[in-house]
């Protein structure tokens, strides 16, 4: 039961095919983040003039052809709009033109369940830390089963931190794991460290930084900033770990590829005698693998989501999806 899954809510059009819980497909294409940061129109435009070549590697790579897709999923958010409505107005041709049912995912369950998936984590507690997001969840039963959010960011998402520092530094692709090269060798400077409970704050952190530069060396500024940003989201991890005794704890979204972010988290996983769990990169990145994952489950599942539902919705939060298939 093949299922098709298309992710489009920033740089990444990513085009997934999934059978059973098997990935036979994860083709992506990504826009290039300049120093401007993402321009949504430039890369939804980009997306669009990808979608037809992307969706036709993924189908060879799985060895299917179009007419072999049972379901299709799309990203309905968060996201930047102009984005998002590529990857929906395509999901609404394809289930449209082929009588196929379509359903809507949330970028960060998807994100979420993809881990679960690869980790065999049941019940775990998820620290998800993507560019927009940083976020701290476990899922509750009442009223119906969804993600509760235990603790996340007042103002910008780690990842978004990392990359605007980036840019302010003058490097030539403003990435998170750009801060991490040139944090290589780096001496720890006192910095801002703001964790209200399992909250946290970057905003005053980044500003610090940037002003750092002027005085100190970017490898120091570099690598205490990452070591600040990464020790809050662990103290406020590990106070989650507690207060919900969960035996798993997973890290997900796109910050969870940072080698330094791992280890820090499988430390305080193992100091609670707690398991541990991360996906390979591929699946940290975004990609259309994991909303495939989400909409074979919903599914399985009977759920039935009708086209005239199937919209974008930029702000879409994790806690207000209704986990259909759990
Ligand atoms: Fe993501």
């Amino acid at each position: 039961m093949p299922v098709l899954g298309i992710e489009s809510s920033a740089h990444t059009l990513g085009i997934g095919i999934v059978d059973n819980g098997l990935i036979l497909a994860n083709e992506k294409r990504m826009y290039k983040i300049g120093n401007a940061g993402i321009l949504p129109m430039r890369a939804a435009a980009l997306h669009t003039k990808n979608l037809h070549a992307t969706l036709g590697r993924a189908l060879k790579n799985a060895g299917i052809g179009i007419r072999d897709i049972e379901a299709v999923g799309y990203t309905k958010g968060p996201g930047l709009g102009p984005c998002l409505e590529v990857g929906m107005l395509a999901a609404r041709s394809l289930a449209q033109r082929y009588g196929i049912p379509i359903f809507h995912v949330n970028h960060a369950v998807a994100h979420i369940e993809i881990t679960s998936h690869m980790c065999k984590a049941r019940d775990p507690l998820v620290l998800y830390v993507s560019g927009g997001n940083s976020q701290i969840l476990a899922i509750v039963d009442e009223p119906r089963k969804h993600y509760h959010v235990y603790g996340e960011t007042f103002d910008i998402g780690v990842g978004n931190m990392l990359d605007n520092f980036a840019r302010d530094a003058g490097f030539k692709r403003a990435w998170g794991s750009e801060v991490a090269s040139a944090a290589q060798g780096g001496n720890y400077i006192s910095m801002p460290y703001t964790v209200k409970g399992m909250d946290f704050a970057f905003a005053g952190l980044m500003t610090n930084a940037v002003k750092m530069l002027n005085n100190h060396a970017l490898k120091d500024v570099a690598y205490s900033l990452q070591e600040t940003a990464f020790s809050m989201l662990c103290e406020a991890t590990e106070r989650a770990l507690l207060l919900t005794g969960k035996h798993t704890l997973i890290v997900c979204g796109g910050v969870a590829q940072s080698a330094r972010l791992q280890e820090m988290l499988s430390m305080v996983a193992a100091s609670h005698k707690v398991r541990f769990g991360v996906a390979p990169n591929e699946f940290n990145a975004d990609n259309g693998a994991m909303i495939a994952l989400v909409a074979e489950r919903l599914l399985l599942s009977g759920a039935k989501h009708r086209l005239e539902d199937c919209s974008v919705n930029q702000k879409y939060r994790v806690d207000k999806v209704v986990l259909e298939w759990k």
